[in-house]
């Protein structure tokens, strides 16, 4: 886990590179409003993602696919509205960017424009390496995301770990030093072996930011509504859950309808 090694009265960029390089772990999680961004952003937190992952948590969707640009920049700007410390990185969601440079500079910009976030994510490498660039070009910091990228979930046709064949782990190994090369500021690397993330993590200068990637890698993030038990169905190995709040939330919720139905709510101390 991570031990803060400095105070630092704002996140950047810059910051998480310095973290990486002083050996302290980078902790991150999603938020995709302004009570929740507030709480985790107040609790400490490095980087806050408004992650696609909003099209599944906040919309019930069964995959990120989808989201819609204006959607993501309408939960990002909540965000921004609670936030005073951490950074704010916000996916460019699928459809977005993946047609051509230009669309995705577009996408990028309005993104930091109309939510006011510090930085976008991409997911995928060689194939998208023309519109990373594009977007750096423009002073958009980009993170990017490898491994089990959920937007392509199609192509793969499941959840199961990547990168487990030589093949595929020597592409992630090119992509993470293309990412490198191109300027992107971190990459977020999902569900492949500990060993393979740890060993990209030492190739490259930027942090790597895992999630079901192993402890030898620069940072974690998880998902906040599963790491407090909001979700309770979604159960892989490498979530830890910190809560239970999907039996305290229905715990809480019919002791009221009780409460309201026999009339015990309100009592005399709650009304005017
Ligand atoms: O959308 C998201 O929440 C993500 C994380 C799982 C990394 O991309």
């Amino acid at each position: 886990m991570s031990i803060a090694k400095k105070e630092y009265k704002r996140i950047t960029t810059k910051t998480l590179v310095d973290m990486k390089k002083n050996g302290e772990n980078i902790s991150m999680l999603t938020a995709y409003d302004y009570t929740m961004a507030k709480i985790v952003d107040g609790s400490g937190i490095d980087v806050i993602l408004v992650g696609d992952s909003a099209s599944n948590v906040m919309a019930g969707h069964e995959t990120t696919l989808p989201i819609t640009l204006d959607q993501m920049i309408y939960h990002a700007s909540s965000v921004i509205r609670a936030v005073e410390r951490c950074l704010v990185v916000v996916d460019i969601p699928f459809g977005s960017y993946q047609s051509d440079p230009k669309e995705a500079l577009r996408s990028a910009i309005r993104i930091m424009k109309e939510s006011g976030a510090h930085a976008v994510k991409v997911e995928g490498g060689k194939e998208i390496k023309e519109s990373i660039k594009r977007i750096l070009n423009a002073g958009i910091p980009v993170m990017g995301h490898l491994g089990l990228t959920p937007q392509s979930i199609y192509k793969f046709g499941t959840y199961t770990v990547r990168a487990k064949e030589e093949e595929e782990a020597n592409q992630l190994r090119e992509d993470a030093k293309m990412l490198e090369k191109a300027g992107c500021f971190a990459i977020v690397i999902e569900k492949i072996p500990a060993k393979l993330a740890e060993e990209i993590a030492k190739s490259v200068t930027i942090p790597i930011i895992g999630i079901g990637a192993g402890g030898g890698v620069d940072g974690q993030v998880l998902v906040t509504h599963d790491m407090i038990g909001m979700t309770h169905e979604f159960n892989p190995r490498f979530l830890r859950r910190y809560l239970d709040l999907y039996s305290d939330m229905t715990n809480a919720f019919s002791q009221y309808i009780k409460d309201v139905k026999s009339g015990e709510f309100p009592n005399e101390k709650e009304q005017y």
